[in-house]
């Protein structure tokens, strides 16, 4: 926690009646709040209780009701644009990052810039200048001519912070900045963050990650459907309580695990080897087990996920799927042997934006069995949908609106309604409770204990050891390309398997 003192300035945004609707639906009521200079500011609160919303009121891309009073630097503004709120100083970055992937960092970085200037010629050099400096002043370090389509999460991350604060930033606004990120790499950002600050920047941080929370804010607002609870000074709050204030909720944790050895193997991989990705591998998951595979990036995880669903395939070793040989070439085979893979990469792969909620839960059935098509009228269509709604608590008011209009965490979960409507036999699970608040993370558990229940055999990929540990019948933990150790929730401590896989 910083201990800097942000008592007494004055605000550098001050908004009071602040209410914002969606077609009749109230996202936003009435919402008085304020951001310090220099302050880390964290925004918390259940999935679809208006974060986002919020961002997007104060950097003018959404338009509140008559009667909001928006004050930004002392003055009052009738009418924020993005064009004004980027004059004003406050930077976005997006759940989405909105970078263009087939252009260079360096260009990434001092695009807004460069097509600012309205020279008539952006010379190159100095762009490439403007982003060094830029990065010299975050103490980052970023590979400025490599495309930014061909970087990993953590570092176009880097990319986007770059680009906000090469604009004279006084205001950063990140909307969930560290849900892809692992804890090395959270650490790098928050360094970042605290650079910022030193700088007089603000920061407005949204995270379901609580224990994050905590470490970095000044101060915290919470957020319950659409109504503002209250702020609260850091100092002096925990993960737990923030929960509670979140949800309303005392939320316990039990240990899941189970003995399954005598049910039978759905997933069998032996000796499985790819180049530079993993090397002989082998594990079993049981009809009905959860299996964790926990590590940091780079072990190795998602390539293997990927080569059990057709993606990447491995060079030798051998995958059995209920016994009989089935190495997937293309994941239309993985599905059709019964295979579901949640991706990790959920905002490019998962969903289609455009198409409506409904459409995208049943996309991967009638992948599946084409012959469906017919089968599957509109009413059917919308009777599945509504189920997978119910079961899954989706926040949405009609099934036909498009997934563009979902709150981040709410279409996360039609990701994984679309992946439970095939009725895998294997389900992988890659980090699926990223950018889930920590009521409805619960409501994923449920889920997956439901499904194992009914003999669906579970690999859960995760980042972070608790929710394996309180998930799990057995965790694998994974470094480099390797197994290198197992454990059974309750046999082995939290502690041990989170000084295992951190050490
Ligand atoms: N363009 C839109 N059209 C219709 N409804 C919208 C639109 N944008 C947001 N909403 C609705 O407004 C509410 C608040 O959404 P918002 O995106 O602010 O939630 P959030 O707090 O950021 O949630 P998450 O943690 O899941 O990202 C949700 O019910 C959402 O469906
Ligand atoms: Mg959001």
């Amino acid at each position: 926690m910083s201990d800097r003192n942000v008592q007494g300035n004055a605000p550098f945004v001050r908004v009071s009646g602040v209410t914002m609707k969606f077609s009749g639906v109230t996202a936003l009521n009435a919402l008085d709040w304020d951001i310090l200079p220099g302050e880390v500011h964290c925004l918390i609160g259940e999935n679809g209780c208006g974060k986002s919303t919020t961002i997007k009121v104060l950097s003018g891309v959404n338009q509140p009701e008559p009667g909001a009073v928006i004050e930004i630097d002392g003055q009052r503004r009738e009418h924020l644009t993005p064009h004004l709120s980027k004059q004003l100083g406050i930077q976005v970055i997006y759940q989405d990052l909105s970078l263009f992937p087939n252009l260079s960092v360096a260009e990434n970085i001092s695009i807004e810039e460069a097509l600012g200037s309205y020279a008539s010629v952006i010379s190159r050099p100095r762009m490439r200048e403007r982003a060094a400096a830029t990065m010299a002043r975050l103490g980052v370090n970023l590979p400025l001519d490599a495309l930014v389509g061909d970087l990993p999460i953590a570092t176009r991350q880097l990319v986007a912070i770059c680009r906000g604060m090469a604009a004279d930033a006084r205001l950063l606004f990140m909307d969930e900045p560290t849900a892809s990120l692992t804890r090395s790499e959270v650490n790098a950002l928050l360094e970042v963050v605290r650079r910022l600050q030193a700088d007089g920047v603000a920061v407005v941080f949204v995270s379901h990650k609580l224990d994050e929370v905590v470490e970095i804010a000044d101060r915290v607002t919470v957020l319950r459907d659409g109504n503002k609870l209250g702020t609260y000074p850091a100092e002096g709050l925990n993960d737990k309580r923030l929960a509670e204030l979140m949800t309303g909720l005392d939320i316990e944790h039990h240990v899941h695990a189970r003995d399954c050895t005598q049910a039978m193997p759905v997933l069998q991989v032996r000796a499985l080897t790819r180049q530079g990705q993993y090397r002989h591998l082998s594990l079993e998951v049981r009809q009905g087990e959860v299996v964790g595979l926990v590590g940091l990036l780079g072990a190795g995880r998602t390539e293997l996920a990927l080569s059990l669903f057709g993606m990447n395939p491995p060079d030798s070793g051998e995958v059995l799927l209920q016994g009989r040989p089935m190495l997937a070439r293309t994941n239309r085979q993985a599905i059709d042997a019964g295979i579901a893979y949640v991706s990790e990469d959920r905002l490019s792969l998962g969903l289609n934006m455009r198409q409506s909620v409904q459409d995208n839960m049943v996309l991967a059935v009638l992948n599946r069995i084409s012959a469906w098509a017919g089968w599957l009228t509109p009413e059917r269509r919308e009777t599945m949908a509504r189920a997978w709604r119910n079961t899954l608590n989706i926040k949405i008011p009609s099934l036909t609106a498009p997934v563009s209009q979902l709150s981040g965490g709410n279409a996360q979960r039609v990701v994984l309604a679309k992946w439970l409507a095939t009725k895998p036999k294997l389900l992988i699970l890659d980090s699926p409770t990223v950018g889930v608040d920590i009521g409805n993370k619960q409501g994923i558990y449920e889920i997956v204990h439901d499904l194992a229940r009914q003999g669906v055999a579970v690999l859960m990929i995760s980042d972070e050891v608790p929710e394996v540990y309180y998930t799990c019948d057995r965790v694998l933990h994974m470094r480099d390309g390797e197994i290198i150790e197992s454990f059974v929730p309750g046999v082995a401590s939290e502690a041990q398997i989170m000084e295992s896989v951190y050490a």
